[in-house]
């Protein structure tokens, strides 16, 4: 499988690079960036380190090279300050994101292509893209909340000291402020959150409000995400290389799920070679499925103002 990252040069594109060529599913990494030379180098780093690894073709090329891609990556962007929101980006990635779109549209895609849009606020250009690529919408999905789910899995289990593989708590909604946390079915090792050992209303709270803030603390201390969203990143293409079919919180097109209608937000949603392969509706606390429709509605809000 090919998979071209769009935005390879920069440090978001880079990690998930790396994290794919350290993953030795997919065959082919190409990198692409309108920053020739860092975009080489990324590359060449990367082959360095091959021989250790796996067998890819591990290049840096130009945008045409979208045409032969089974997954094209979108990253390129830029990145919040400490203190913006994501949906502050919006009129700054607005318009870069439709450049990128157009280059993608006039190298032509595989008919079976998949578009990944992490670039944000991912939501809202995860829409865009639907709409203006021309692929079936079920081919276009963005990373959404999967990183914040793998954030908060992360905190919780260093919170309470257990291996943070077998926490199992997902993010549903706006990859941003209005995100839902969905503590209704968390589990450790398969018991139930609720009653495990050390784990407290207060705990929930804490663990929650750093995950809210995560991307804000990554960026103040190091000017932005890379590796968790990097291995985010693979996590899905993974999914999609393999056909897994495994469930994730990827941002999609929703028509009626949750009671969420023409906006791209994530929920429960299973991730094949064909893209979304179908969603997982299923109940939640009342309080949750009322944060959930609010979330829709701040991304409705937003692409009504911008798109
Ligand atoms: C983050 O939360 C990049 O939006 C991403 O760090």
């Amino acid at each position: 499988m090919k998979v071209s990252i769009i935005g390879g040069g920069g440090l978001v594109g880079s990690c998930a690079g790396f994290a794919l060529q350290a993953g030795k599913i997919v065959r082919d990494i190409t990198l692409i960036d309108v920053n020739q030379e860092l975009c080489e180098g990324q590359a060449l780093d990367l082959l360095h380190g091959a021989s250790l690894l796996a067998d890819q073709k591990i290049t840096a090329a130009p945008t045409a090279a979208v045409a032969d891609s089974d997954v094209v990556v979108i990253t390129a962007g830029l990145r919040r300050k400490p203190d913006e929101s994501r949906l502050d980006l919006i009129n700054r990635n607005v318009a870069l994101f439709r450049n990128i779109l157009a280059d993608v549209k006039k190298a032509g895609l595989k008919k079976n292509a998949i578009c990944f849009v992490v670039s944000n606020p991912v939501d809202v250009l995860t829409y865009l893209a639907i709409r203006e690529l021309g692929l079936p919408p079920s081919q276009v999905i963005g990373l959404g909340t999967v990183l914040d789910t793998t954030r908060l899995r992360s905190m919780l289990a260093l919170r309470l000291d257990v291996p943070p593989t077998q926490v199992q708590v997902t993010i549903l909604g706006e990859h941003g402020d209005s995100m839902v946390p969905i503590w209704s079915n968390a589990q450790i090792a398969g018991l139930p959150l609720d009653k495990f050992p050390g784990v407290t209303p207060a705990v929930i709270a804490e663990v929650e409000k750093r995950t809210r803030g995560s991307g804000a603390e990554v960026i103040k201390k190091k000017g932005g995400a890379g590796f968790a969203v990097g291995v985010s990143i693979a996590d899905v293409i993974h999914s999609i290389a393999l056909d897994q079919r495994r469930i994730l919180p990827v941002s999609s097109l929703q028509s009626g799920a949750f009671g969420l209608r023409d906006v791209a937000i994530s929920v429960p949603t299973v991730v094949g070679r064909q893209g979304v392969v179908g969603t997982i509706e299923i109940d939640l606390w009342p309080k949750e499925k009322i944060a959930l429709q609010n979330s829709g509605n701040v991304l409705k809000e937003t692409i009504a103002k911008v798109l």
